[in-house]
């Protein structure tokens, strides 16, 4: 199986996504946590995506299907997918769709969360994430249990540099002209769409998301 997580920024695909590939045993593909590691480490795909995130813009197509195309290579055969953050644009979409046969594979459920925007705002506005341990925080609604340090590593937590608002408003506007064409697409195509209200308590969204992998796509989900 693989699945696909879509909608816009601060939406709560990373803080979904990890809980369901922890309860379903997948693995997740995200290509801005890969990017972010890419940067981190000082690699040429790192120094390449750099100017790209910084300014809240979509990294070159090109880039990010080598990149995907790797991981895929490396993949357990027997283990679900889930993507997060990609596809981004109709030619990552069809990138995929070519590329999954090569391992047996193909879209099954594609999930689209969505919240307005002044809500997107005050989200990205108060995460803060562990550089470490990866863990998502958030100073409003999923505070650390010490202000500023990551309740697992007990390391300093990090504003993302792109989680700016201008750059925030620049990733909003991409996402409405590049990425939101491919719910189109998906709903054209073979996958199940599932269309998630993101504008609720994390818990709601979950239960949502649950029901209607259970109802629409025959995916029982059990506790993480
Ligand atoms: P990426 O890292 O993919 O960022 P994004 O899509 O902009 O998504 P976010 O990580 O901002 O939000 P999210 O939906 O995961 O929300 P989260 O769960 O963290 O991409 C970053 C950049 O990399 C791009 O701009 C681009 O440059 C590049 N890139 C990546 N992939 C690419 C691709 N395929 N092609 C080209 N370029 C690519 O939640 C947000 C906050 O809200 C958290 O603090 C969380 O705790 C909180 N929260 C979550 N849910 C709720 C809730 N229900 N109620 C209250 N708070 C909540």
């Amino acid at each position: 199986m693989v699945a696909i997580l879509l909608g816009p920024p601060g939406v709560g695909k990373g803080t979904q996504g990890d809980r369901l590939v922890r309860a379903l045993g997948w693995q997740k593909i995200a290509t801005g946590d890969l990017l972010r590691a890419a940067r981190r480490e000082g690699t040429e795909l790192g120094r390449k995506a750099q100017e790209y995130m910084e300014a809240g813009n979509l990294v070159p197509d090109e880039l990010i299907v080598e990149l995907v195309k790797e991981k895929l290579a490396a993949l357990s055969p027997d283990t679900g997918v889930l993507f997060d953050g990609f596809p981004r644009t109709v030619p990552q979409a069809e990138a995929l769709d070519a590329a999954l046969p090569s391992v047996d594979r193909k879209v099954g459920v594609v999930i689209l969360f969505d919240a307005p925007a002044d809500v997107l705002h005050k989200r990205i506005s108060g995460r803060r994430s562990s550089p470490d341990s990866g863990r998502v925080y958030n100073i409003y609604f999923d505070p650390p249990k010490v202000e500023g340090i990551c309740d697992e590593t007990g390391s300093a937590l990090i504003h993302r540099d792109d989680d700016q608002p201008e750059t925030v408003a620049r990733r909003l506007e991409v996402y409405r002209k590049q990425t939101q064409p491919l719910v189109e697409y998906y709903d054209e195509s073979q996958a199940t769409l599932l269309r998630i209200d993101g504008d609720q308590e994390m818990s709601e969204v979950q239960g949502d998301l649950h029901a209607a992998l259970a109802r629409e796509a025959g995916i029982e989900v059990g506790e993480a």
